[in-house]
C-alpha cells in the first residue's frame, strides 16, 4: 500500500465550463451552468474554471454567480493578457470565497505572429498583466498557450517573467493536441529544474485530444511533477477535446501502485455528473467511451459473462460502485410507487426536489403503461429530458403519422402555441421529416438542424428512444432531449424542447446575444 503524502496531492482543475463550454454547439444556459459548478464542487473538484468574463454578458453572469455560490472550490475566471480583460474577470470573481485569475498569452512563434509582438514586447506584455493581476488577486494562474511548440529558451524566459510578477501556478497548455507522453513529462521535468523560481510554483497541465494522447500526456506530466491536471468532464472540448477527468481521475486510483499521487474527486459521483454534462452540453457520450460510456462495464460475450459470474476480477479492474453505477439493477414496474422511484434515483446519484419528482413520476408511470420492466438507464433517460411545462411557450398536445411504403409519410400536429391551441398536417421524406414541418407551420421559424440524434437506452422492441436535437439560429444554439418508447414522439418533443429553449435565450438576451463575441482570432 502507498502512504501518500501532500507533495503527492494532485489538484483536479475542472474547466467543463469553460474550454468545454468553448466547444461549438456545447453552450450551456446561465442555469444549467450553475447546476454543474454545484455538481463540480460536490464531486471535490479543486478549482473550478467557471468561464471567461470578458467573452459576454452570459459569461460574466455565470462566472459571478458561481463566484458566489460555490462552497469548497477555488472558482477561476480566464483573461486574456489585456488590462481590461483581467479587469472584468475579477469584476465577476472578487465575490469568490477563493477567487483565483487565469491569463495567458500564447507564445509560440504562430501565436505571436497574430496580435505582431516581438519577443520583447510579449515578455513586456506578461509581466505588465500579470503584475496588475497580482495586485487585484493573490491567486493568479499564468498560460502560455501553445507551449509545446514554444522554442524552450524563450517558454523558460516568460515563465520565470511570470513567477517574478506573482503567478503561483504556472499551466503548460498542450493547445493543438501535439506533444505525446515522454514528451510531455520531459518538458515539465526540465521547466521544474531549470526555470528560475520553478520549484516555488504548481506546474499544471493543460492538455487537448487530437491525437487522442489527451489522459496519457497529463499522467506522463504528474509523473514528472506536475501536480495541477487541467480537465473536463466527458472530455468535452474544441475539436476533440480535452483531458478527461473521470479518466485520469479513475487512472490514479486503479494504478496507484505505479502512479502514487491521490486527487479529493469522490469517485461515486462520476457518472451523475457525466451523465448531466451530456445532456446540458447535448454531446452524448460514445457508447464505449472509458469509465462513463454505456458499454465500460458490460459484459456481452459469453465467455467474459462466464468469467464474470465466477469472479468479477476476471474481466473488471474497477468496480461499477466505484463510479457511481449501481451493480445489480432491479428493474422498476407499473406497481412501483413514488417512494421506490424516490430510493431508485438517489441509488443513481440524482437528488431531486418535490416539485420534479411529481413530473417525474407522471411521466414514469407513462413509461410503466407502455414499457413492463423500467431498468435505470430509462430513469435517466426520464430525468434528462428537457422542457418546463411552466416555461415552455410551445408543448405538443397530440401527434399521429401515417407512414410506411405507400406514399410520403404524414403528420397530424396539435400544438400549444402561447396558449393557442392550434393544429396542422404536413407530409415529408419519412415521419421525423413530416412532423418537423408541422412544427413549423405552427411556429415558423428560421433555425437550422445542427444534430439530430437518436439512441436505444435499453434492448428489446419496447425499448425507449432517446433524441437529441440541436438548433442555431442568429449564432444562438440551443438543444432538447427527449425519450419515448415512439421515436417519433421523442424526435417532436425533442425538437419542440429546443425551439422552447431558443424562443427563452431570445427573450432573455435579445437576438445573438449570448453568441460568443470574441472570436478565435481576437484571443491574443
Ligand atoms: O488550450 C489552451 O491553450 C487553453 C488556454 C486558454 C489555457 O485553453
Ligand atoms: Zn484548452
Amino acid at each position: 500500500m502507498n502512504v501518500l503524502n501532500e507533495k503527492d496531492r494532485v489538484l483536479i482543475f475542472d474547466t467543463t465550463l469553460r474550454d468545454g463550454e468553448q466547444s461549438p454547439g456545447a453552450t450551456m444556459t446561465h442555469d444549467e451552468k450553475l447546476e454543474i459548478a454545484e455538481l463540480l464542487d460536490g464531486m471535490g473538484v479543486d478549482i473550478i474554471e467557471a468561464g471567461f468574463p470578458i467573452a459576454s454578458e452570459g459569461d460574466f453572469g455565470a462566472v459571478n454567480e458561481i463566484a458566489k455560490r460555490t462552497k469548497n472550490a477555488v472558482v477561476c475566471g480566464l483573461a486574456r493578457a489585456q488590462m481590461g480583460d483581467i479587469d472584468r474577470c475579477w469584476e465577476a470573481l472578487k465575490c469568490a470565497r477563493q477567487p483565483r485569475i487565469h491569463t495567458f498569452i500564447g507564445t509560440s512563434p504562430l501565436h505571436r505572429a497574430i496580435p505582431n509582438l516581438t519577443q520583447e514586447e510579449m515578455a513586456d506584455r506578461i509581466h505588465d498583466t500579470v503584475s496588475h493581476a497580482r495586485n487585484l488577486c493573490e491567486n493568479v494562474q499564468w498560460s502560455p498557450m501553445d507551449a509545446t511548440r514554444t522554442e524552450w529558451e524563450y517558454l523558460k524566459r516568460v515563465c520565470e517573467i511570470a513567477i517574478r510578477a506573482g503567478a503561483s501556478t504556472i499551466n503548460i497548455p498542450d493547445t493543438v493536441g501535439y506533444t505525446a507522453p515522454e514528451e510531455s513529462a520531459h518538458l515539465i521535468a526540465r521547466l521544474i529544474e531549470d526555470v528560475e523560481g520553478g520549484s516555488d510554483v504548481v506546474w499544471a497541465t493543460h492538455c487537448h485530444n487530437d491525437l487522442g494522447m489527451a489522459t496519457a500526456n497529463a499522467l506522463a506530466a504528474v509523473g514528472a511533477g506536475a501536480r495541477q491536471i487541467e480537465c473536463t468532464i466527458n472530455g468535452l472540448g474544441e475539436r476533440a477535446g480535452n483531458t478527461a477527468l473521470e479518466e485520469v481521475v479513475m487512472a490514479l486510483k486503479v494504478r496507484s501502485d505505479i502512479m502514487p499521487f491521490s486527487t479529493a474527486i469522490d469517485t461515486t459521483k462520476i457518472m451523475h455528473v457525466s451523465r448531466r454534462v451530456s445532456t446540458v452540453s447535448g454531446f452524448p457520450v460514445q457508447m464505449n467511451k472509458a469509465i462513463v460510456g454505456k458499454n465500460a462495464f458490460a459484459h456481452e460475450s459469453g465467455i467474459h459473462q462466464d468469467g464474470m459470474l465466477k469472479n468479477s476480477e476476471t474481466f473488471e479492474i474497477m468496480q461499477p460502485e466505484d463510479v457511481g453505477l449501481s451493480g445489480t439493477s432491479l428493474p422498476l414496474g407499473k406497481h412501483s410507487g413514488r417512494a421506490a422511484l424516490r430510493s431508485k434515483l438517489a441509488e443513481l446519484g440524482c437528488d431531486i426536489g418535490d416539485n420534479q419528482l411529481k413530473d417525474v413520476f407522471v411521466r414514469f408511470k407513462e413509461l410503466a403503461d407502455r414499457k413492463k420492466e423500467i431498468f435505470d438507464d430509462d430513469i435517466i433517460a426520464l430525468i434528462s429530458a428537457t422542457g418546463d411545462a411552466s416555461v415552455d411557450r410551445l408543448q405538443i398536445v397530440s401527434l399521429r403519422v401515417i407512414c410506411g411504403t405507400g406514399g410520403p409519410a404524414e403528420a397530424m400536429l396539435e400544438m400549444d402555441v402561447d396558449g393557442a391551441e392550434l393544429s396542422a398536417t404536413a407530409t415529408g421524406d419519412g415521419p421525423v421529416d413530416a412532423t418537423f414541418k408541422a412544427v413549423r407551420r405552427l411556429h415558423s421559424n428560421s433555425a437550422t438542424l445542427q444534430l439530430y440524434q437518436v439512441n436505444a437506452v435499453t434492448e428489446g422492441t419496447d425499448a425507449q428512444a432517446t433524441v437529441s436535437v440541436r438548433l442555431e439560429e442568429d449564432g444562438v444554439i440551443a438543444t432538447g432531449q427527449s425519450a419515448n418508447t415512439d421515436t417519433v414522439v421523442a424526435s417532436a418533443q425533442a425538437y419542440v424542447s429546443a425551439l422552447n429553449r431558443l424562443l427563452l435565450r431570445r427573450e432573455k438576451f435579445g437576438p445573438g446575444m449570448d453568441a460568443r463575441e470574441i472570436t478565435y482570432k481576437e484571443w491574443n
